[in-house]
């Protein structure tokens, strides 16, 4: 593959940074919004909830000023657990929240635990009844909460409830990824008091009603690492505009590992691939590690790499549903408990696949691209939950795509 793709908006910054505008009346106007499908579940759920909005292409701007409703309901969370989101604004700014408890997915069970724990730390009433979550405050308070584990969206859920408890709130162990980041930057210009978002501990010092704003969100750096890789595993050639190469430092040196050549460049990355990718021992982890996130693609690159690779994913539980699928495509993976080895090889043939979720269809793709033949992946709708125009992007860097319907 050859030639250059720009990186559309951040689909896990956009979530929360949406969600969070329920924390105030005044118009916020959102940019560089990445047009998929999560977006949109959310854009239609805050509009249940009463939020006025006009959406124009990656720019939407929305109006909480007016309120009716504290409940997300099921038929909206089981098609997009980030619907979760919703509680920690809603909460702390009415008083109650009503939330269906997303279940489990095809990674692995994912609870919200932490969220929840939090949020009664905050003063909360919190009780699950008949599939829901019901939490109730008159006022949250400020607190000390402890995360057992660095949650991305249960840090988030947090940080926007405590922007209106009465007093200062202190997360400890907080996650460090730039979304946070950059749900607390909307926050601040929003009239937000948030201290240290990036590191482990974040001060809140709550305020009593947040104001509009308008706000870009930062790229996407799964969509970024995902196009790298379609390069690394073309023996290609792609300048991938419009990211924050920073934010990819852990994946861009795994490439440089595998024998890419990489270089940063004023917008981008630009990646040259060799003839046979080296292989590597990779293990997921929270950021700045590896994401899990790109864990279903780097090993569809593995699976040509000229030698045994080891994945280990520590983030998610069942996070491997990609692998029987590759076998299906000649790929020689071995998989004990957290531990995927994997013997790469020099041809992998196309077959049609079955993609599980989201990230694991990109890296069917992938593999799809470097195999003999022909691959064809269904349940392909996965992948519009989180990348824009996917198949046209890949398109334009030479590959032989195409959607087709009823996929
Ligand atoms: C977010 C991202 C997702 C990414 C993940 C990890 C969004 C919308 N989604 O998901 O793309 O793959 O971060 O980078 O931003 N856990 C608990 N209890 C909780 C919360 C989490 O045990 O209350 C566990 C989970 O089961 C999992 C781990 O913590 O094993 C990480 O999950 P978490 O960081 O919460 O992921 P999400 O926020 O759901």
């Amino acid at each position: 593959m050859k030639g250059e793709v720009a990186i559309g908006g951040a689909k896990n910054a956009a979530l929360p940074i949406l969600a969070s505008t329920l924390l105030g009346g005044g118009d916020c106007v959102v940019s560089n919004l990445p047009q998929v499908r999560d977006v949109s579940t959310m854009v239609k759920l805050l509009h249940l909830l009463g939020v006025a909005y006009h959406l124009d292409g990656s720019c939407v701007t929305l109006n909480a000023s007016d309120i009716h409703a504290t409940e997300a309901p099921y038929d909206l969370v089981k098609t997009m657990r980030a619907s979760v989101l919703v509680l920690g604004p809603l909460l702390a700014r009415f008083g109650e929240a009503t939330v269906s408890l997303p279940g489990g997915c095809a990674i692995g069970t994912r609870p919200v635990n932490l969220h929840l724990k939090g949020l009664v730390t905050l003063g909360a009433d919190v009780y699950v009844e008949h599939g829901y979550i019901h939490a109730k405050a008159s006022k949250l308070k400020g607190g000390r909460i402890e995360l057992d584990f660095p949650t991305v969206t249960g840090t988030e859920n947090l940080l926007m409830a405590a922007c209106l408890a009465d007093g200062t709130t202190v997360l400890h162990n907080a996650a460090k990824e730039p979304e946070i980041v950059d749900l607390a930057d909307f926050l601040v210009k929003r009239g937000a008091k948030i201290f240290g978002a990036g590191t482990d501990t974040i001060t809140i010092d709550g305020v009593s009603e947040l104001h509009g704003a308008e706000y870009s969100v930062i790229p996407d750096r799964v969509e970024a690492g995902t196009y790298l890789m379609a390069g690394a595993v073309t023996q290609g050639d792609v300048l991938v505009n419009h990211c924050i190469p920073g934010h990819l430092s852990a994946v861009l040196s795994k490439l440089e590992e595998a024998g890419c050549d990489v270089y940063e460049e004023q917008h981008g990355v630009r990646l040259t691939a060799p003839q046979r990718l080296r292989p590597l021992e990779i293990k997921t982890l929270v950021y700045p590690g590896f994401p899990t996130d790109l864990q279903a693609q780097v090993m569809a690159l593995m699976c040509v790499s000229s030698g045994t690779s080891v994945v280990s994913e520590t983030v998610f539980e069942g996070r491997f549903l990609h692998v029987p699928e590759l076998h299906r495509m000649g790929a020689t993976i071995e998989v004990d408990g957290h531990h995927a080895v994997i013997q790469g090889t020099s041809v992998l043939t196309g077959a049609p696949v079955m993609a599980s979720d989201l990230r694991a269809s990109a890296g069917l793709i992938l593999a799809g691209l470097a195999a003999e033949g022909e691959t064809a992946v269904s349940r392909v709708y996965h992948l519009d939950r989180g990348y824009e125009r996917f198949e046209e992007k890949l398109h334009e860097l030479g590959a032989n795509v195409q959607r087709l319907s009823g996929a």
